[in-house]
């Protein structure tokens, strides 16, 4: 058993535009421990994104070493890579990405479509997941049919199809009221105390009561590092403060 369940270790990312050169990352260390909820925070431009695309494979690092439970992205190919993505992680984006032309049903399937599992199974698993995300009623309305809030609910039960360890949400609420955002932080909730490393960027810092730590980026480093106190009783528990505080 490891000590954190994400290890980040000299992270650079360095995008080249031509002849000018953007250092997003520069030199992160991070550890984060399992069943953390931890919060990116920063201004615009901080490179709260390209740490969380990084963690989540959807972009290389220019240097640095990042290991998600038992994966070490730096030796993972493509395919390997795309492979981590789908088993391990569930990501959810600030605009939903749901695909427009297909039900809620069929958005939440459509990650399933690698999966070994006879079509009646995958139809029942994405039944039961928007269950679970208070949108049955809903299942065969296509996203231009739904509110934001509702179509944010359909994404966080499509991140959950492979039963990810890890979410990585890039501003969930940005686009949301603040009740459709409150519901979306009550699921991010549940499933933390289910369990699940949740990884999320967000300019709001009334969301950091459901954190058990916020991290803030600035320029591309670290400049901020605490373990708020929470009123979330999974995280009251002294052996995984005392590991969120490593
Ligand atoms: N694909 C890319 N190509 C070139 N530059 C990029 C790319 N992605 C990000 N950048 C640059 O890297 C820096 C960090 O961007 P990033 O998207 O990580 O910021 P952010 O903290 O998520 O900002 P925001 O809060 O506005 O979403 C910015 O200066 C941005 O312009
Ligand atoms: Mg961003």
């Amino acid at each position: 058993m490891t000590s954190s369940f994400i290890e980040i270790h000299a992270l650079d990312k360095t995008f080249n535009m031509g002849k000018v050169r953007v250092r997003a990352l520069n030199k992160v260390d991070l550890s984060v421990a399992e069943n953390a909820f931890c919060l990116i925070m920063g201004p615009s431009g901080s490179g709260k994104s390209t740490l969380l695309n990084l963690i989540g494979g959807l972009d290389r690092p220019t240097a640095g070493t990042i290991r998600v439970g038992e994966d070490h992205l730096e030796k993972l190919d493509e395919n390997a890579l795309a492979v981590f993505r789908r088993k391990q992680v569930g990501f959810i984006f600030q605009t939903f990405n749901l695909i427009p032309s297909m039900t809620a049903l069929e958005n939440v399937i459509f990650p399933m479509r690698f999966a070994r599992v006879p079509n009646q199974k995958r139809k029942e698993t994405a039944v039961r997941l928007l269950k679970q995300v208070g949108l049955s009623n809903r299942a065969y309305h296509k996203p231009t049919e739904l509110s934001g809030g509702q179509q944010q609910r359909v994404s966080v039960a499509r991140a959950l199809v492979n039963r990810p360890q890890l979410i990585l949400a890039d501003e969930p609420t940005g686009n949301l009221d603040t009740a459709s955002g409150e519901s979306i932080m009550e699921l991010l909730s549940e499933l933390h105390q289910s369990g699940t490393t949740i990884v999320m960027v967000t300019h709001d810092p009334r969301l950091i009561p459901y954190a058990t730590r916020v991290v803030e980026i600035l320029d591309g480093k670290i400049v901020n590092d605490s373990s708020p106190e929470s009123t979330n009783p999974t995280i009251s528990d002294p052996k995984k403060q005392q590991e969120q505080n490593e």
